[in-house]
């Protein structure tokens, strides 16, 4: 199988990579070592895979890295890059409420809730839950990372 040179912009790096014809975002990232993006279904509904792209939550196991090449990735290895402890106050936030448990769903939710919070999203219950209706988690009930989002938002 031929595979194809494709340059992604990653937390800021640009990062070129030899992929098969078809790769998903999602398959990209990791074969980049952003690892961090974790495939739960595989088919748009659990929310583990979520990364930003141009400053928007998408699935990245539903996208082509082709699609996406020279546009603004953000994974959750950059999500808290910025601040000195380098954590984003909403990962500060779910730790301090214990709202990470196997862990396998965080990535996509501290993505989604981060950018929830860094665009100005309200708190109110109703909307947290919204924004963050795409990320599913089995084990810690919402309601730690619920609290995080609000507990977050409280601090901007
Ligand atoms: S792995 Fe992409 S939405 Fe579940
Ligand atoms: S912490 Fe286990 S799936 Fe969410």
């Amino acid at each position: 199988m031929t595979h194809e040179e494709l340059t992604l912009d990653v937390n800021g790096t640009r990062r070129t990579g030899l992929f098969p014809p078809g790769a998903r975002l999602l398959d990209a990232l990791r074969r980049l070592g952003y690892t961090g993006t974790k495939e739960g279904c595989g088919e748009g509904e659990c929310g583990a895979c979520t990364v930003l792209v141009a400053g928007r939550p998408v699935n990245s196991c539903l996208v082509f890295a082709k699609q996406v090449a020279g546009k603004p990735i953000v994974t959750v290895e950059g999500v808290g890059t910025r601040y000195a402890s380098g954590l984003h106050p909403f990962q500060q936030a779910l730790i301090d409420a214990g709202g990470v448990q196997c862990g396998f769903c965080t990535p996509g939710i501290v993505v989604t809730g981060a950018h929830h919070l860094d665009s100005g999203g309200s708190t109110d219950d109703g909307e947290v839950r919204a924004a963050l209706s795409g990320n599913l988690c089995r084990c810690t009930g919402y309601s730690k990372v619920l609290q995080a989002v609000r507990d977050a938002g409280a601090k901007r």
